[in-house]
């Protein structure tokens, strides 16, 4: 058994039942009858933080949020993708490959990726490559940008003609945060009330903080080792905690909308590590706890209260992994570039 068969085969044919309303949800929107416009090619989107965290799911197969978020995408970085169309007609699967190794059919990657291409019906089989420019599974956002670069690239290799809206849905069922790399910059992701999820997608923010820096600070390059999906399950199942968890984000989202507005650097600063810490000790409280902070955040963290009571003003956002996220003014930059090697400035004008 090799290829669809193994596809159709177990698991996976449970995935496949499982998926028919998202099944329904992307046939709604790809044009009935696919054809290829040529046989390669390639696409890429930009890495996008949460400054107000997604954490958890009013619905897990269409990804719906359980609340609404607000990310900052990086121009400079991104996650790319490149389809080639297999047409030797002979073997009956995609071939994937991460940062040029090849990806075991039997892994879970393939298996999510394989399902998701499925939903689309597609006609032909792909030869796929996703690179990132940040460490892949590290907790930096570099599979949300993957799953939108390969909406991107569907779209283009099959001429489906999607509107941002359209293709903001088909990346959000493929991995909820991706629906917010779609764009550059400020982008809101709405928790909606649709039952379809037709409300609830990435949108465009136009506002800008020219003199805010957003920079990557890499302390662990390895796979993170708790999956987002695993996290939010464990903090909806602390009840409790996450009432209250969906009530401060929520005040937390029109805090930031309002800082955004007014042009406030240092209050939307504030809020984003104040939603993260808040994401944190909810993950903290649930039983068991989870921590995803490693040796080396511990290390950060106290590194960042130091320099901060020396007077530099900068702060942090953390996501489900143990690397951060550094928010601060431009006028400092020298100074964290001198304080911590390992910090990769993103452009995000
Ligand atoms: O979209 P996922 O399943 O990778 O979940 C993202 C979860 C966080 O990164 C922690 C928060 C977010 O909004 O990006």
């Amino acid at each position: 058994m090799c290829g669809k068969d193994y596809l159709r085969s177990g698991y996976y044919k449970s995935l496949e039942k499982y998926m028919l309303r998202a099944k329904r949800v992307v046939k709604d929107i790809v044009p009935p009858i696919l054809t290829l416009r040529g046989i390669e090619q390639e696409a890429s989107a930009p890495i996008n933080i949460a400054l107000i965290k997604y954490w958890g799911k009013r619905d897990e197969e269409l990804r719906l949020p359980n609340n609404s978020s607000i990310s900052l995408s990086f121009k400079n970085l991104r996650s790319r993708v490149s389809l080639r169309a297999i047409l030797d007609g002979t073997r009956g699967e995609h071939k994937i490959f991460l940062n040029g190794r090849k990806v075991s059919v039997f892994s879970n990657f393939y298996q999510r990726l394989a399902s998701f291409l499925e939903l689309f019906d597609i006609p032909n089989f792909f030869e796929i490559h996703i690179s990132s420019d940040v460490p892949i599974a590290a907790g930096l956002a570099s599979s949300s940008a993957g799953f939108a670069s390969i909406v991107l690239a569907l779209n283009d290799i099959y001429d489906m003609k999607l509107n941002r809206r359209q293709l903001a849905i088909l990346s959000r069922i493929g991995s909820g945060s991706a629906t917010r790399s779609l764009h550059d910059g400020f982008v809101m992701w709405p928790r909606g009330e649709e039952e379809d999820g037709s409300d609830s997608y990435g949108v465009a923010l136009n506002y800008r903080l020219p003199q805010l820096r957003l920079a990557i600070l890499l302390l662990d390059r390895g796979k993170k080792m708790i999956s987002s999906t695993l996290g939010m399950s464990r903090a909806m199942e602390n009840q409790k905690v996450y009432k209250i968890w969906l009530e401060e984000s929520s005040a937390d989202f029109h805090r930031l909308c309002f800082a955004l507005q007014s042009g406030d650097l240092w209050g939307v600063c504030k809020i984003a590590q104040d939603n993260s810490n808040r994401m944190h000790a909810l993950m903290r409280s649930c039983v068991p706890p989870i921590n995803f902070n490693s040796m080396n955040t511990v290390r950060a963290l106290e590194q960042i209260a130091r320099i901060r009571s020396d007077g530099v003003e900068v702060f942090y956002t953390q996501d489900a992994g143990s690397n951060l996220k550094l928010l601060y003014h431009e006028r400092d930059h020298d100074c964290l570039v001198r304080e911590f090697r390992n910090l990769m400035l993103c452009e995000i004008e």
